[in-house]
């Protein structure tokens, strides 16, 4: 995600925009860069905190001006270091960007710019867009609000950035696309503030507006805004709102906790895991760790994952997809075992580690030791420059964003997109999967944001059902096939937020003991969605159903079977069987959510738990 807080006005500019910078560090950082401009361009930047630039600006800068723009980094495309760290400057010098999301395109255009004599100080996509914004400006001769506008029709990506030409000192031009950018108003349009959401300037003013995607503004000191289509230059007027949030409800995006706002960014997120990786319509998918490796993943003799909790949840997914799809052999560790149980490893296994965090002490120690022995080491990772990104051979980022909420969730489907992505890619290169299947893969990946989005908006129903049990000493979920998982990651959500004893098994384990814990005071939640062993989970259901334990069942919508015989039924939308974890998941995460907010826990910090265990 990232942060961006901008100011132009009549007041000095540096306070607000590391004050602001402060107030979006919740949003992600690795680093965070600063630039004003007082008749010079003033530029510090760092990895590290806003804290860090902070000193930094005190030992180094003058902190005049009374325009500038900062950026807090969430890093995609090179690592967490002082060089890689926003702003950016073009080759002239004259313009500098700051930018939340990710240029997916920039390779090529970094090439072209380099055939022109441009040069490149960073591994961003960032610096890249600023110098193609340069060039625009140079060969066409005009403004930079053109400039932008040409670029920005170039781009294919995601982006929210703020732009400064040295040669009009009295503008700044910020435009988005699939990133926010807030406008703050200040008063007798004096003054106008910009950034990621209203946080760094709701103690200014409460009048804002907000840009819609593929929109752009022209702000100019003294003479207002002008916002227009990035697409066809017209001219459009936004409503200026009244903001009512407060300080913390900004930071939740209006949500009660950190964990529901991920929770609703699902679909966001699954979309930019697959962003620049998945274009369905050529029956492409690409992700540079694995074409750079594809022959070590075609000759693989298997696939052994470690990782923990959640992420080995989504490892047990992996198994379903890898088998399935790509029919290469797959064994899924927890990584504090394998790491202690001297495992026998050739250098014709592939090891992928998922993490969200990147950090988790058991998974980096077991990626160490796949390495002495040498397996290739693949890593699934949510944070840019990890120590698991850094450790590994390759890899690839969720690009979910920071999860703030102790309670993975947007990690968890996330590193289920990266690895369908995957399977299906090995799937396809091994002859696995014929080009029609491939491609109607594809193109349902592409429907799967949507899908969960509607699957979203079932949020009341489950918050009644959440009313029922919230009360309950135990909770038994169960599942088949890819849903297993499901079932395991739905009862761990349950467990650690609301502190509620919940176990996941396969749905036909339960008669090797689990059934004798059923009576009428025990709820069991069942998914049972239309493809993957449906007839069977249907009996499974019938033999709780006998011993008066209470169904909660997740379902295939339209489903009529399992509706006349549960006590309450959840329906998610049609997909086919690989898919179903993508949005099963989702009721699940709502339950406990709802379940846990009802008994008053601390839903994003529970207690006992930490965000990244990165001890043993
Ligand atoms: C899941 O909700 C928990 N936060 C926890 O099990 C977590 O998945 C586990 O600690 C692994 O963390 P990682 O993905 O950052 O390695
Ligand atoms: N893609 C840009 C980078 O990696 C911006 C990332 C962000 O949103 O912070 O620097």
């Amino acid at each position: 995600m990232c942060g961006i807080a901008g100011y132009i006005g009549y007041r000095e500019a540096y306070p607000i925009v590391i004050k602001g910078l402060q107030r979006l560090e919740y949003r992600g950082y690795d680093s965070a860069g600063i630039m004003l401009y007082d008749n010079k361009i003033i530029i510090s930047k760092t990895k590290g905190k806003v804290s860090d630039l902070e000193k930094l600006m005190n030992s180094e800068n003058t902190k005049e001006g009374t325009i500038g723009f900062g950026h807090t980094r969430w890093a995609t495309h090179g690592i967490p270091n002082d060089i890689n760290s926003h702003p950016h400057v073009s080759n002239s010098g004259n313009l500098v960007i700051i930018h939340n999301g990710i240029i997916e395109n920039y390779d090529s255009i970094k090439q072209e710019l380099t055939k022109r004599g441009y040069t490149f100080q960073s591994d961003t996509d960032t610096e890249v867009l600023v110098n193609l914004i340069e060039e625009i400006k140079k060969t066409n001769k005009c403004k930079l609000g053109k400039a932008v506008q040409i670029a920005l029709n170039e781009v294919i990506g995601a982006y929210a950035i703020a732009v400064f030409d040295k040669e009009k000192p009295d503008e700044l031009i910020v435009a988005r696309l699939g990133s926010p950018i807030a406008i703050g108003i200040g008063e007798d349009n004096k003054e106008f503030f910009v950034a990621s959401d209203a946080s760094p300037f709701i103690e200014y003013t409460k009048n804002a507006i907000y840009l819609e995607d593929e929109e752009m503004a022209i702000i100019r000191k003294d003479r207002g805004i002008k916002i227009r289509k990035i697409k066809d230059d017209t001219l459009i007027t936004h409503e200026v709102q009244q903001l009512k949030m407060n300080l913390e409800q900004i930071e939740k995006g209006g949500y009660d906790h950190f964990m529901l706002k991920e929770i609703h960014e699902q679909p966001h997120a699954i979309t930019d895991t697959y962003r620049g990786r998945l274009i369905a319509n050529k029956g492409i998918i690409r992700m540079a760790g694995v074409d750079d490796n594809i022959e070590k993943f075609l000759n693989a003799n298997r696939i052994i994952v470690v990782a923990c909790g959640t992420s080995w949840h989504a490892g047990l997914v992996a198994e379903y997809l890898f088998e399935d799809l790509a029919r290469i052999p797959v064994e899924v560790e927890y990584a504090s075992e394998f790491r202690y149980r001297n495992p026998i490893i050739t250098d014709k296994d592939i090891v992928i580690a998922i993490s969200q965090s990147g950090e988790t002490a058991d998974t980096l120690a077991a990626i160490k030791l796949a390495k002495e022995k040498g397996a290739f080491v693949f890593g699934v990772c949510n944070v840019v420059g990890s120590s698991i990104a850094r450790e590994t051979h390759a890899g690839a980022y969720t690009h979910a964003g920071p999860e703030i909420g102790v309670a993975s969730t947007k990690a968890f489907t996330t590193q289920i997109t990266l690895l369908s992505l995957i399977a299906l890619k090995l799937g396809k290169a091994k002859g696995n999967l014929s080009t029609v299947d491939y491609q109607n893969y594809l193109q349902e990946m592409e429907l799967i944001p949507k899908k969960v989005a509607e699957l979203l908006t079932i949020d009341d129903k489950v918050k009644y059902i959440a009313s029922i049990y919230k009360d309950v000493p135990n909770c038994l979920y169960l599942g088949r096939g890819y849903n297993f998982p499901v079932a395991l990651e739905g009862a761990l959500k349950l467990k650690e937020i609301s502190y509620i004893h919940a176990e996941g098994y396969p749905a036909a384990e339960m008669k090797h003991g689990p059934i004798a814990l059923i009576d009428e005071n025990m709820p069991i939640v069942v998914i049972a969605t239309s493809k993957g062993h449906y007839e069977k989970v249907v009996s499974n259901i019938q033999e709780i159903k006998s011993r008066k334990g209470k169904i909660i069942a997740v379902v295939t919508e339209g489903d009529t079977q399992v509706k006349a015989i549960a006590d309450h039924v959840i329906e998610i939308p049609e997909t086919n069987e690989a898919f179903t974890p993508l949005l099963t998941t989702i009721p699940l995460q709502l339950l406990s959510y709802h379940i846990a907010v009802m008994l008053n826990k601390n839903v994003d910090q529970p207690r006992n738990l930490a965000k990244s265990v990165t001890v043993e």
